[in-house]
């Protein structure tokens, strides 16, 4: 079992939370919401219990360079407006930087800061010791609420956890914890049928699982098949 936001005192204490806010934009502005709202609830817990909360998460593949067009600066504005207070951008090329430690020092309880794209910073993917320190530095508690990239092994929601002394999962983690990993596969005989999506924009999707996922599954849908044939053959 993990531990969970429910079960840390966050009060006075400044939580790093890696949240996903990968949203599609479309000239500069958010075209679905859905990720930022489903990290609301981790979020308002946080502040209701009197942490400092400093929120960070990758953008795009901005390739470990500061890219205008992938800054989360939309994303400040939109989260302040749909958690009905101020979430101050911290807008440093390298993440933590001078803006970020300031807007840090000077939160007061229930605050929340939100972090420049982590993958500006080229460690970020290869998770480098410098960057998940850098990360750490920020903060007394670590909060994981980033599902979608719990299976890239990053400074933010791998790294850093080496050098931060209380880590634990956000509700939306745990609610993918509880429903996929357990309620799902771990009785996915009993359940049948059992449909598998595979999405053919990630390149991270293997041919050589295809054959596993034809036998144990029932049904298999593909989507984004032409960039998945590019993946496979281009
Ligand atoms: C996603 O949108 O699937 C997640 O945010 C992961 O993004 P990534 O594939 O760029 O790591």
């Amino acid at each position: 079992n993990k531990k969970s936001v429910d079960d840390i005192n966050v009060k006075g204490k400044r939580v790093l939370v890696r949240c996903d806010f990968n949203v599609p934009l479309k000239e500069g502005k958010i075209t679905d919401e859905n990720r930022l709202v489903a990290a609301l609830p981790t979020i308002k817990k946080l502040i209701g219990d009197g942490g400092r909360v400093i929120l960070c998460s990758h953008l795009g593949k901005p390739k470990g360079e500061p890219k205008p067009e992938l800054s989360l600066a939309p994303v400040a504005v939109l989260l302040s407006e749909l958690l009905g207070q101020e979430v101050k951008f911290a807008a440093d090329p390298e993440v933590v930087g001078p803006n970020a430690k300031a807007a840090v020092d000077g939160m007061k309880d229930g605050d929340v800061v939100l972090l420049e794209n982590t993958r500006y910073r080229a460690e970020e993917t290869k998770n480098g010791e410098a960057f998940s320190k850098d990360l750490a530095s920020l903060c007394e508690i670590y909060v994981d609420d980033a599902f979608g990239t719990a299976h890239r092994a990053h400074c933010s929601n791998v790294g850093v956890t080496q050098y931060v002394s209380e880590a634990a999962v956000g509700y939306l983690m745990q609610k993918e914890i509880d429903f996929h990993m357990c309620d799902v596969l771990c009785d996915w005989r009993a359940r049948r049928p059992v449909e598998v999506c595979v999405d053919g924009t990630l390149k991270a999707v293997r041919p050589s699982l295809w054959p596993y996922n034809a036998y144990t599954t029932d049904r298999i849908l593909f989507v984004g098949m032409f960039r998945l044939l590019s993946h496979c053959f281009g």
